[in-house]
């Protein structure tokens, strides 16, 4: 694969105010697409190739499955061979997405984590919008849906950013992508997103505090940080380091309190600070599904007692906090 799907999000971007980051970005998506690139993407690419002319239809980005919709059902063969192209892409983990009637139930329910945040957050209207570790672009859909100039996605996991390249097969839009990296590989002097979203991140760094300073680093002077994370319930400044898996994932690091993240935030200079969402993930928000077919929720939790994981960890509960970048440098 070559830099071409991105290209249409690089131009774009080069007309927002961030173009002096184009060519440095456009060197970093290469080099993650070149040596590193993962043994399956000729797979991934061919249904890419495989995927279907669909008739006109209305792109859908303000409801929960975001997709397009047709004036009418697809011809049996048509939606067949949609299905086909797109469950080579399997795991789908984040969604759901409906393609004119073929409906992609993914493992998250990632519609009922917007509706927590959207609630909470500065409206997105005309806001340049960063979205960091965005998975295969579900939010930035959203994020477009309510209105957002620009949205750039970064993920460093392939198949994910295939998932973002079909649903654009046709969506089309060249305001949204997810582009092939992680934040590590983002130009060091990278500034000025009027939001800056990480969900589902902060667990995973080991080295939270850093993560939030980049973070800040990425904002505008008064923008807006989104982050959501594992947290542990009750009050007072505590955190967990699983000794070995959280819920079977291997790379948990930090389960903080949300009072203990609230002092990192403002130990990172972060004015602002919120709490405004804390809520235990249920199976009716993650389980497998016929588009992901591996183990989930269900499986790592114990199976007694509900409250716990496998593991004897209290269950996954998630937050949301809100916080703004300084206008000025003290
Ligand atoms: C738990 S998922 C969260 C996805 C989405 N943000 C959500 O809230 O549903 C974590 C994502 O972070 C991505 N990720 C892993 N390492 C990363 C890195 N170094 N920089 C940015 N994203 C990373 C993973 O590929 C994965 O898609």
């Amino acid at each position: 694969m070559d830099l071409t799907p991105f290209e249409p999000f690089l131009d774009r971007l080069g007309r927002s105010g961030l173009g002096a980051w184009r060519s440095t970005l456009a060197a970093s998506i290469a080099l993650r697409l070149g040596a590193r690139a993962h043994g399956d993407l000729p797979r991934w690419e061919r249904a890419l190739a495989q995927l279907p002319d669909l008739p006109s239809a209305r792109s859908r980005l303000d409801r929960a499955c975001v997709g397009l919709q047709g004036a009418g059902a697809l011809d049996a063969d048509l939606g067949r061979s949609l299905s086909e192209a797109l469950m080579v892409l399997h795991p789908w983990r984040k969604g759901p997405f409906c393609i004119q009637g073929v409906h992609i139930d993914t493992e998250w329910r990632s519609d009922l984590k917007w509706d927590r945040v959207a609630q909470a957050i500065a409206p997105l209207a005309d806001r340049l919008v960063l979205d960091v570790g965005c998975g295969n672009g579900y939010h930035g859909w959203r994020m477009l849906g309510a209105g957002a100039r620009l949205v750039m996605g970064i993920d460093p996991t392939l198949l994910f950013v295939l998932q973002w390249l079909a649903i654009n097969r046709y969506l089309e839009r060249d305001d949204l992508a997810v582009l092939p990296l992680g934040i590590e590989d983002l130009p060091g002097d990278l500034t000025g997103f009027d939001t800056v979203f990480s969900m589902g991140v902060l667990y995973h760094r080991r080295s939270p505090i850093d993560h939030l300073m980049e973070l800040q680093r990425l904002l505008r002077p008064g923008g807006e940080l989104v982050l959501e994370t594992l947290v542990l319930e009750g009050e007072g400044e505590r955190l967990l380091v699983p000794p070995g898996r959280y819920a079977a994932m291997r790379n948990v690091w930090f389960i903080p309190t949300v009072d203990a993240l609230a002092v990192w935030l403002g130990r990172c200079g972060f004015t602002g600070i919120r709490v405004v969402d804390v809520t235990p993930t249920g199976q009716d928000e993650q389980c497998s599904t016929a588009w992901m077919r591996f183990q989930s929720l269900p499986d790592h939790l114990d199976p007694i007692d509900s409250s716990r994981t496998v593991e004897g960890h209290p269950a996954p509960v998630r937050a949301v906090l809100i916080a703004n970048r300084p206008e000025a440098s003290p």
